[in-house]
Parts: structure tokens; C-alpha cells; sequence
């Protein structure tokens, strides 16, 4: 047992031990704290030196081995648990003392409890941590939001243990209050977004191509290299050449098409709509959670409709157009989100840097893309750039690829086959570029079945019309 210890964490599950074996590995001093006592004896095991890495079960033991002003992270799941390791801390704790909750708790919970552990002298972050269990042990990206000057406090662990693009960190201080959280929150429904695309991609290759597996999984392992680069479709080319366990051929053909979700993407549409901030190919990929969750319905329901047997397209187009799509549709992804989130930060007061949320989005975290340098780019360039479609920086990114998905939208349309995520992020393209759309129409409705006024292109003013029976 040390004096006392640079860190403590409390939650030795996966994402808890590995991301402590991360803090110790960078020369950190660490204690866990876990209820468990075959997770606390893991870890004394593991780490070695009780010097350097220790654990207990008890939190008196913990909170009275950690150095002034003592850090602890919560990595523990969101909700009720969170409320309830805070209570048991607080009374062994001092003024100054900083609470981490690096889960990815709702983001008013944490401007609640931010408030209420204010008032008791005890500085507290909402840091979304992003990168999986693998993320957490070799460097995530982190986004902590809380006070700035306590922040200085932990900011040699977090620059240590996260990840490096080009040797930055991918860390920083985002901002007041649940800034971390919101950011961590968005950044998932990137994620939805994203994977629903790139599983459109796979579909769409396979069923207007016919390609296999392996051929899928050269095409994504070649994108990669390209200026598709991201952790997604990487992940993506090496789940396709992955073999069956139990029967010949590839685990994907084997795995249940309904994909479970935590809530982080629903709480981003939520919070969208709250906003007033349009985000449909995130709800989309919501969406699309939950019509596969209903898996015995569609089961019936394609026993009752026919679609069209897809007719093949010329392969060497479909591959070129299929890259270009994709491209186009994780462009829209990022710009609705980096929307959201510019338009919380002046909701909110969080007063968000984008060229820094990007930033630290390059290396670490699950949508990390070479994307992200250009997205940061556009931000240094125009920090209160309100959409990146709006960034010249983009332009000509979006010009050159749209066609394609003009094309590939049109095709699967006629020929059955969903692309709900492109199609959705095409007319999002064309709904944010028109400057003229038909909602004319629906103020007119509005005012003639309820007197709720317009306004004119013509002359100032609020106007209302007696439409007739
Ligand atoms: C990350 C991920 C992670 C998230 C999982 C599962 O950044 O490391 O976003 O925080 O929990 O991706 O999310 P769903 O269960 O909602 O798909």
C-alpha cells in the first residue's frame, strides 16, 4: 500500500480495470474501488505492485489513500448507480476534492448533479469516454466538460491515457456544466448514424452486385486506405472476413439482423427535436434500431408484399458509386451532429470550440475518420460555421459525390432494396440547399384551418386571409 495514490476509480468492470491499467501504465499511482472482491482481487493481481496499482473493497480505504485534492472517476453504469456512489463518496470527502463520471450519463443529470455537488465544495465532470474496452486500455478519446480550473487537476492523466493523433492528445476541455456529456451524446448519434450506412453499403453491394464476403471485405479494407479512412469501416472489412465458429462460412451470414441500442442515439433525436435542430439521418439510424427490433412482424409482413428482384448493376460502377455515397452520407452525418451541437452550445451556454471537438475525435473514438481533420479545418477556419455544408471547405467534397448518391438512391428505390439512412441523408442535402421549399403551402393550411397567420415574401408583416368555407 502507497501513502497516497495520484488517481482512484471506482467501477472495476472492463471499461473501469482497463481504463486504471491505462492511468498506472503512464506512471500514474491508481486505486479501484469495486463492492466485487474477485474484481478487486483481479486487479491487485494484475497490476503487480500495490505501489503503483491497488484496489479495495472498502471506500473509506479508498477515499483516505488518494493525495489532495483527491480525483476519482466513476466508470459505472449511467443512471440510479451513478446517484448512489456520489452519496456513499460524499461524506468522505473534502472541499475541492473532483468526482469524474466518465459513463455516458444524460446530460441533464449531470447539470444536476454538478449543481448539487457544487454547493458542497466538490468539483464535478461529466467526461464521455469513447473507444470501447480496447479504447480505454491503450488511449480513448475523452471529452470532459465541469469547472476549468479544477479541470487542471486531472488533465495530466486524461493527456497521458488518452489517445494521439500526430501526438495530440485527444482530450481537452470542452466547456461549463454537462458540456462532456452532450458532446459524448452526440458523438453517438454519429456513431448510429454512421454504422447504419456503412451496413446500407453492405447490403447494397451484396444484393445489387452479388459480391461475397471476402470481396466486401477487400473493397472496405481498400477504402480505408482512402479518404474513407475510419475505425468503422475498418472494423467493418475485418468482421466480413471473419469465419464461423460453428459452420462453414462467415459469422456475419450467421448473426440476428436486430441490433440493441442503450439510448444514446434516442437521447440525441430527442434532444434535436428539443432544439429544434434537423437530424434526420441520426433518427433515422434510430429508426432503424427499432424496425429491426421487430423482427417477427417484418418476418410476416415480407410474406405479404413482393419487391422486385434486384436487377445487377455493372459492378466496377456499382463499387466506385457505392465509395462516393458512402462518403457523401458520413458527411451529412457529421455536419447534422456538429449542427446540433453548435446550436446547444448557445442553448446551453457551453460555448463549444467545434475545431476542438473534432480534434479530439480524430484518434480513439469509435467515429475517428480521416474526415474529422477536414471537419476540424472547416472549424478553424469559420469557428461559428452553423453547418459544415455551409464550409467551402466542403463543397467541392459534396459536389463531386452527390451524383452517386442520386444514383444508388434511385436504383434501390425501383428496386426494393431500403436505404433509408442515404436516402434520408440525400434529401437532407436537398431540403438544407433549396432555397425555396414548399412550406409556403403549409402556412397557408395552417392559417386556413386555423387562423394561424403567415408571413409574405413580398411585405412586412404578420397576414391573415378569410380562406372560404
Ligand atoms: C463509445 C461508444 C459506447 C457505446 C456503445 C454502445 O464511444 O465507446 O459510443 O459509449 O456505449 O457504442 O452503444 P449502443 O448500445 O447504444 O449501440
Amino acid at each position: 500500500m502507497k501513502d497516497k495514490y495520484d488517481f482512484g476509480l471506482v467501477g472495476l468492470g472492463v471499461m473501469g480495470r482497463n481504463f486504471l491499467l491505462n492511468v498506472a501504465d503512464n506512471g500514474f499511482s491508481i486505486i479501484g474501488h469495486d463492492l466485487d472482491q474477485k474484481k478487486v482481487n483481479a486487479l491487485i493481481d494484475e497490476g503487480g505492485d500495490t505501489a503503483k496499482v491497488n484496489a479495495t473493497t472498502h471506500i473509506q480505504e479508498f477515499t483516505e489513500a488518494l493525495g489532495a485534492p483527491r480525483s476519482i472517476m466513476l466508470l459505472v453504469p449511467a443512471g440510479h448507480i451513478v446517484d448512489a456512489v456520489i452519496e456513499s463518496l460524499l461524506p468522505l470527502l473534502d472541499e475541492g476534492d473532483i468526482i469524474i463520471d466518465g459513463g455516458n450519463s444524460f446530460f441533464t443529470d449531470t447539470d444536476r448533479r454538478e449543481a448539487y455537488l457544487r454547493k458542497k465544495g466538490i468539483n464535478f465532470f461529466g467526461a464521455g469516454v469513447s473507444g470501447g474496452d480496447k479504447g480505454a486500455r491503450k488511449g480513448p478519446s475523452i471529452m470532459p466538460g465541469g469547472n476549468r480550473d479544477a479541470y487542471q487537476h486531472v488533465k495530466p492523466v486524461f493527456e497521458a491515457v488518452a489517445a494521439k493523433y500526430h501526438g495530440e492528445p485527444c482530450v481537452a476541455y470542452l466547456g461549463p456544466k454537462s458540456a462532456g456529456n452532450y458532446v459524448k451524446m452526440v458523438h453517438n448519434g454519429i456513431e448510429y448514424g454512421l454504422m447504419q450506412l456503412t451496413s446500407e453499403i453492405y447490403d447494397l453491394l451484396k444484393k445489387a452486385g452479388g459480391l461475397d464476403n471476402m470481396e466486401m471485405h477487400h473493397l472496405f479494407a481498400k477504402w480505408n486506405a482512402g479518404r474513407l479512412q475510419s475505425f468503422l469501416v475498418e472494423i467493418t472489412a475485418a468482421i466480413l472476413a471473419r469465419p464461423d465458429e460453428f459452420n462453414d462460412g462467415h459469422l456475419i451470414d450467421f448473426i440476428l439482423d436486430k441490433a440493441k441500442q442503450k439510448g444514446t442515439g434516442k437521447w440525441t433525436s430527442q434532444n434535436a427535436m428539443d432544439l429544434g435542430i434537423p437530424i434526420p439521418t441520426i433518427d433515422m439510424a434510430v429508426s432503424m434500431r427499432e424496425i429491426s427490433a421487430l423482427k417477427a412482424e417484418r418476418l410476416q409482413a415480407d410474406a405479404l408484399y413482393d419487391r422486385p428482384r434486384p436487377a445487377h448493376m455493372k459492378k466496377d460502377e456499382l463499387l466506385e458509386k457505392a465509395e462516393e455515397a458512402l462518403y457523401f452520407s458520413f458527411i451529412m452525418t457529421y455536419a447534422q451532429g456538429m449542427h446540433q451541437l453548435a446550436d446547444a452550445s448557445k442553448t446551453y451556454g457551453y460555448d463549444l470550440d467545434l475545431a476542438v471537438v473534432a480534434k479530439i475525435w480524430r484518434a480513439g473514438c469509435i467515429i475517428r475518420a480521416g474526415l474529422l481533420a477536414d471537419i476540424t479545418e472547416a472549424f478553424i477556419a469559420a469557428p461559428t460555421l452553423p453547418n459544415l455544408l455551409l464550409s467551402p471547405h466542403f463543397v467541392p467534397k459534396v459536389t463531386e459525390t452527390v451524383p452517386a448518391a442520386r444514383e444508388l438512391v434511385s436504383y434501390a428505390a425501383s428496386n426494393g432494396i431500403p436505404l433509408p439512412g442515404l436516402s434520408n441523408a440525400l434529401t437532407y442535402f436537398d431540403a438544407y440547399t433549396s432555397s425555396r421549399l414548399p412550406l409556403n403551402m403549409i402556412q397557408a393550411q395552417r392559417d386556413y384551418f386555423g387562423s394561424h397567420t403567415y408571413e409574405r415574401l413580398d411585405r412586412e408583416g404578420i397576414f391573415h386571409t378569410e380562406w372560404g368555407a
